[in-house]
């Protein structure tokens, strides 16, 4: 499959997918929003992929909505384009997906990386939701992501007030897992995909599902999905495998079943 906005390749066992709008900042026009979703889904469903890495530039990860697209838009126009309903496609993804950000991470740029499983940040990064600054506000899920992750009262000075936080900020308030050196950033997110795609499959899997219940619901219903979680694995061979590897003093051999 060939895309026009995004670049795809594989990385031993991991799919990265390069958003390749540097004209504008990679800002998400439709096109570019459709393909990076139509990309994740293709890797989420090859078996030669066991994690994925988002990225885009070294100066820009992606500068938001493309605010020229969406200028003179109308409520119901945004409605029928399903603008911001398209962003639920990443949450159906099952494998895990690391974000590699350099440069700016504003707007609907930020929103993708939070909506990541994990972040990489190189020393450039820069992660802001300007949206008040141009009438609107962040409609994929910044709002309510950042205010679990952050709390309220830094959440509440991003979306309203446009403070931008730097790749060192964003590791002090854990919103980021590691910042590395912008010569190698994406380098970096790649071994880290790797180490993931080296783990149990199905494990990995629902090990996420997991974590992700916890911002979904209540505590007791949480440890209940861990639990649906849990005992399944004990029907796969995996689970075998990866406990006799152990006794045994040897790798274990991952077969994804
Ligand atoms: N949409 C469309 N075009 C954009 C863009 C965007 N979000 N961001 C940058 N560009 C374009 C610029 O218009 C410019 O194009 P021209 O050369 O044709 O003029 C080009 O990219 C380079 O940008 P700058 O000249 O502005 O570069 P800079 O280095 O001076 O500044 C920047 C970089 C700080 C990222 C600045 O471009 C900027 O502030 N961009 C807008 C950020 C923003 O407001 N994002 C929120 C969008 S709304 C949103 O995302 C809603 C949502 O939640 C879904």
């Amino acid at each position: 499959m060939t895309y026009s906005t995004v670049l795809t390749e594989i990385r031993g066992r991991v799919g990265v997918v390069t958003l390749n709008r540097p004209q504008a900042m990679n800002a998400f026009n439709n096109l570019m929003l459709g393909e990076l979703f139509d990309a994740l889904e293709a890797f989420d469903r090859d078996d030669n992929v066991g994690a994925m890495v988002v990225t885009g530039g070294e100066k820009a990860f992606a500068a938001g909505a493309d605010i020229k697209e969406m200028a003179e838009s109308s409520p119901f126009g945004m409605i029928k384009q399903g603008r911001v309903e398209k962003w639920d496609r990443i949450r159906a993804i099952k494998k895990v997906v690391i974000a590699a950000v350099s440069g700016w991470a504003l707007g609907g740029g930020c929103e993708l990386a939070l909506s990541c499983d994990m972040i990489i940040a190189s020393e450039s990064a820069k992660f802001g939701q300007p949206e008040v600054t141009i009438g609107i506000i962040p409609g994929a899920g910044g709002t309510q992501r950042l205010a679990r992750l952050l709390g309220k009262q830094l959440a509440m000075e991003m979306v309203i007030n446009n403070r931008t936080l730097t790749a060192a900020e964003a590791l002090h308030f854990g919103m980021v897992n590691r910042v590395v050196p912008v010569e190698g950033y994406l380098d970096a997110a790649v071994a880290f995909a790797e180490e993931i795609a080296s783990r149990a499959p199905l494990a990995v899997r629902m090990a996420k599902d997991s974590v992700n219940a916890a911002f979904e619901t209540t505590l007791t219903e949480g440890l209940r999905a861990e639990k649906r979680n849990f005992y399944p694995l004990f029907s796969t061979e995996d689970q075998k495998e990866g406990m006799r590897a152990f006794i045994e003093k040897r790798k274990p051999n991952w077969k994804g079943r």
